[in-house]
């Protein structure tokens, strides 16, 4: 029962203790053992093989979870692919190429500038609309030609889990199709759905963290600032892990691409900056364990979130925490988890209301 904490102190943390489920959710019915199964977007699914670009449009974390998809379009489609919060779509005149995917992301399908930016964009000559959405009688559901539901069920903490993590699932069984329509092969296809059926035991595994991280919480609690860095599909992990701990723990938090540490935030580097590095286990590793130094040469306290073959572990002024080591692909959704639970703990150490933040509503219906 969604309105039951059951043995959870917040909603937040029974809604992130419930991922493993609800992923598992999203993905039934969506994938067979080596495919995914292109009927989850609707009886016709013949706009997949049409679209030559795609538009991403939507707010706060679900803007995040479309710059992720950003990487994975382009990555495994080939297709340009663009990604917008919808507060600034909806105020410019936008060149629309020809055959593009209009898509939309809204946990709530209720968010104005949201459902304003469909409405425009209907106007504007795409494809097809499609919205990626967890609550199938929204209102984005019934005014979008397509739909994939996330199936999350309802999310009642205002600091947003399990639908970011759906959302993620949900946009990669998405860029897969499409990327099966523009060469992806079969082989490739597979290890990807495989990948895929791998993620709710991952993420089963990050949670297991759940005890350490509670003491590094204690660690950071009083901390006044935090700069996140990641690189790939890990910046956008870092932008949704710093808005986590801005909206329930209000400790200012910014995230950059690691490599623009120098182009100016490394300024801001010294003994009172703690920095969480998201590290990949990538042809970006040796790029970020750099950039990791310039900041321990400084001084600074790093908060490191890696597996543990990338060779990174405790030491004087750095305070790992083991990531599972995944197909490169989940790596977003699985470090997501981690940074979750560390935002859930400061804001129990400084003893904020985790569930309904300070000036937050949980959907924004009011631009
Ligand atoms: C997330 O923690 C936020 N509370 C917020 O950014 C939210 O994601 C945003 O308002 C968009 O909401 P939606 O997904 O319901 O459209």
């Amino acid at each position: 029962d969604a309105t039951d904490k059951g043995e959870f102190r917040h909603y937040m943390m029974k809604e992130i203790y419930e991922q493993p489920k609800v992923i598992s959710a999203c993905l039934e019915g969506r994938i067979s053992e080596s495919k995914v199964l292109t009927g989850c977007f609707g009886a016709d699914s013949a706009f997949l093989k049409e679209i030559e670009n795609v538009h991403i449009v939507a707010c706060g974390t679900s803007y995040h979870a479309g710059l992720v998809a950003k990487y994975w379009i382009e990555d495994l489609a080939g297709l340009p692919c663009s990604v917008e919060v919808a507060s600034e779509y909806r105020y410019r005149k936008v060149a629309v190429p020809k055959k593009t995917l209009f898509l939309t992301l809204s946990q709530s399908g209720e968010t104005a500038d949201t459902l304003a930016a469909l409405r425009m964009a209907k106007e504007l000559g795409y494809l097809t609309t499609l919205a990626i959405c967890n609550v199938p009688s929204s209102t984005l559901v019934r005014e979008s030609a397509l739909t994939l539901l996330t199936n999350a069920g309802p999310e009642i903490g205002v600091a947003s889990t399990k639908a970011f993590t759906t959302q993620l699932t949900a946009l990669l069984i998405t860029s897969v199709a499409i990327a099966v329509e523009n060469g992806l092969s079969a082989e490739k296809e597979k290890e990807l759905v495989q990948a895929m059926r791998s993620l709710p035991a991952y993420v089963n595994s990050a949670l297991e963290q759940d005890a350490h991280i509670k003491k590094v919480a204690d660690r950071f609690a009083n901390k006044n600032n935090a700069l996140f860095l990641g690189r790939g599909t890990m910046y956008p992990i870092a932008l949704e892990g710093s808005l986590k701990l801005k909206e329930i723990s209000y400790i200012h938090a910014e995230a950059y691409p690691a490599g623009e540490l120098k182009h100016g935030p490394l300024a801001l580097v010294d003994e009172d900056m703690p920095i969480i590095a998201l590290v990949p286990h990538n042809d970006m590793l040796d790029k970020l364990k750099s950039n990791l130094q310039e900041v321990a040469a400084r001084g600074g306290e790093l908060y490191v979130f890696a597996d543990k073959d990338t060779d990174l572990h405790n030491e004087e002024n750095i305070i790992f925490t083991e990531v599972p080591k995944v197909d490169s692909i989940l790596e977003p959704i699985v470090h997501t988890i981690p940074l979750q639970l560390l935002s859930y703990y400061v804001a129990v150490v400084k003893g904020t209301d985790v569930d309904q933040p300070r000036n937050l509503a949980k959907s924004v219906t009011v631009e």
